[in-house]
């Protein structure tokens, strides 16, 4: 029997975020594979699952996915990645993918998915699905997202002015991910539209480094990748 490529949604950061499914999930799984970042630091998703599965509890896949979007790069490491995912399926040993959040929510695991969908049509895959950070932030500012006929959009925030203005005049409410690269454009922005006071920023939302940061005082600040920012008009 081929086994199961499974992409687990593994919350944002508290592991009791993670659901039931997601936990029988890595559990069941003879392989636990996830994004590998540098030698010695460990991926996100990685470190929330450390709080249920030893490392060598049992086999970890580390999955090198280089940060360059040069395609004669990254095409070739998909492709290794997906050959090593079949080499586990098709010996009979379900590989359990993880990804921060929700696997379907600008993540690793939609490009891999469809790189073995490509390379490997015959691959049973399933979905996890998790608590995606722009739910964990909201709980913890305790901001409603969307009520009644509101309009709610998550955007990848970029080095584009009007852009994220447009963004922000169209809905209630925008959750900007990836924001830290353009936080004192944003801000610039924000005050301009007189919405400072309306927007928040949160990183690593409800894992033990969470930081819910003072707009008023963040121009300048270097911010870490799992930053957000939320603005409720
Ligand atoms: C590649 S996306 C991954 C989104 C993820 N799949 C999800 O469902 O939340 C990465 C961006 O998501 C946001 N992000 C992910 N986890 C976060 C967290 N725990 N706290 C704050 N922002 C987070 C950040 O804006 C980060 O730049």
């Amino acid at each position: 029997m081929t086994g199961t490529l499974y992409g687990i949604g593994v919350g944002p950061g508290d592991p009791e975020l993670m659901t039931v499914k997601a936990y029988r999930r890595l559990k069941e799984a003879e392989v636990i594979a996830y994004p590998k970042k540098g030698r010695q630091s460990k991926s996100y998703a990685e470190q929330i699952i450390d709080a249920y599965f030893a490392p060598e509890e049992k086999r970890r896949l580390g999955l090198h996915f280089p940060m360059t979007k040069d395609v004669d790069v990254l095409e070739p490491k998909w492709n290794e990645a997906a050959d090593a995912i079949w080499a586990e399926l098709s010996a009979g040993r379900d590989v359990a993918f993880v990804t921060e959040g929700d696997p379907l929510l600008y993540s690793t695991f939609i490009h891999l998915m469809h790189v073995m969908e490509r390379r490997y049509p015959d691959a049973p895959i399933e979905v996890v699905p998790g608590v995606s950070s722009a739910n964990a932030a909201a709980a913890r500012l305790r901001l409603p997202l969307a009520d009644g006929d509101e309009q709610v959009a998550i955007v990848p925030a970029r080095d584009d002015y009007e852009a994220m203005k447009a963004a922000i005049l169209a809905h209630d409410c925008v959750i900007f991910f990836k924001v830290a690269k353009v936080i004192d454009l944003m801000i610039r922005l924000l005050r301009e539209l007189d919405l400072l006071h309306r927007a928040a920023v949160v990183t690593k939302a409800t894992s033990r480094e969470e930081v819910i940061w003072d707009v008023e005082r963040l121009e300048g600040a270097e911010l870490e990748y799992l930053t957000l920012l939320v603005v409720r008009k």
